[in-house]
């Protein structure tokens, strides 16, 4: 099966000779072919060009006159098996209480958890696939979902096993990660090492057993998980051949960058707060710095210094961190604007950010990511637009009309 995609006024994220993620300057360089073609056959990416130097048969043609067609989003960090939104957490927010007040008087984490535990396997499951259903619509193709509001282990269980529902259902392309070490609950209050024990000593085994996890995640900030407990639980994920994948300095400079260095992290999330220090020590490493803007946002954080990141030499890949406390929404659209508006990415630098490297954060950046040849062909065609900067630039619209995944249109 052959669908053609003509007339694409520019076809936009090509990889001619395709990398497995963008860092420093190279972030800068975004190949594009204007009045382009693109062919996909049985699923991936066949060939592409000037439509000058189209001359073949396909079984479906696509007009996209007037139109970009760029790859899907990958979104790297997202939490979206839960049961309830909490915008009265919101509202006290707003009068004046901090993230972590509302954590430590059982609010935030611990206020999903109790929630999400009452609620039915197929109960999350509808819910997050409503959730999944709208993203993809977003352009958003390839996504990580964490589990993380469960913190006991037949919930954390029920959450994985909806993630792997979701994993055989959706024509996304979805990675787990196994956040036992999310929130602390109230009992293990004050002997957290206790709670540690029991995601090391039981769940870890039971998830694996079941084959439930691509990664291991862990909350490493103040007020949360400290660095040892980090280094025991992804220790005993590894064992299991979970790679990390972590929340780190939301809070505060936490040595999460640190730790998830030292265990080999595909990525270490969040970053608000960084020092020199920390960017020092992702230099020539594996390890995907990923920024959450939405996140930032949201809870008036300040920004993660990107651009500083960017001029040292590292890549930036940045994510939508869906989840109800401190992010509730997935549209990566909108964080493409805000890698442009507020941490001051160029577009070219924003769509790498948000598709190639946020694939590489979730360890398929030879499968999408990009449009190169034999990739898989998720990609949208946007509304009729002038240029794709007008995708950073028209912030709060969507510009997305249709979408693609395994060449299939959603
Ligand atoms: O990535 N920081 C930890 N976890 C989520 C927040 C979860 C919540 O508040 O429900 C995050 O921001
Ligand atoms: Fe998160």
């Amino acid at each position: 099966m052959r669908t053609l995609i003509k007339n694409i006024k520019e076809l936009v994220g090509v990889e001619t000779s395709p990398k497995l993620r963008k860092q420093g300057k190279e972030m800068a360089l975004l190949e594009t072919i204007k009045d382009a073609y693109l062919l996909v056959e049985d699923g991936n990416i066949k060939t592409f060009g000037p439509m000058s130097e189209w001359n073949g048969t396909a079984d479906n043609v696509e007009d996209a006159a007037g139109r970009m067609v760029m790859p899907t989003f990958c979104d790297s960090h997202t939490h979206i098996v839960y049961a309830n939104s909490r915008e009265h957490e919101f509202v006290d927010k707003i009068r004046g209480l901090s993230y972590e007040e509302i954590a430590k008087r059982g609010g935030g984490i611990l206020n999903s958890a109790k929630a999400t535990a009452a609620a039915s396997e197929d109960e999350l499951y509808d819910m997050a696939q409503q959730r999944l259903e709208e993203v993809m619509r977003l352009g958003t193709g390839a996504i990580e979902i964490k589990s993380g509001y469960g913190l006991s282990t037949e919930s954390e269980l029920k959450l994985l096993r909806v993630i792997r529902r979701l994993k055989e259902t959706s024509p996304m392309t979805i990675k787990s990660n196994f956040l036992g070490a999310h929130g602390i609950p109230m009992e293990y209050r004050g002997h957290q090492e206790d709670y540690v024990d029991l995601v090391i000593n039981e769940m870890i085994p039971r998830v694996a057993a079941e084959g439930l996890a691509d990664f291991i995640d862990v909350f490493c900030d103040q007020g949360f998980f400290t660095v040892d407990d980090t280094a025991r639980i992804l220790e005993a994920g590894i064992k299991y051949g979970m790679r990390p994948k972590i929340h780190a300095n939301e809070m505060a400079i936490s040595g999460g960058v640190q730790v998830g260095v030292k265990y080999n992290a595909i990525s270490v999330d969040h970053l608000e707060q960084m020092g020199d220090a920390e960017i020092e020590c992702l230099k020539g490493t594996y390890t995907m710095p990923t920024i959450l803007p939405g996140c930032a946002f949201f809870l008036n954080l300040p920004l993660s210094p990107a651009r500083r990141m960017i001029e040292a030499g590292l890549p930036v890949a940045m994510a939508s961190d869906y989840n109800p406390g401190t992010s509730p929404s997935g549209n990566m659209q909108l964080i493409l604007s805000m890698a442009c508006i507020r941490y001051r990415l160029t577009p070219e630098e924003a769509i790498n950010a948000t598709t190639l490297n946020t694939a590489y954060a979730m360890s398929v950046s030879n499968e999408v990511g990009s449009i190169a040849v034999g990739k898989k062909a998720n990609f949208y065609i946007t509304k009729p637009i002038a240029s794709y900067e007008y995708m950073p630039y028209a912030y709060g619209e969507n510009k997305v009309e249709r979408v693609f995944l395994n060449g299939k249109e959603v």
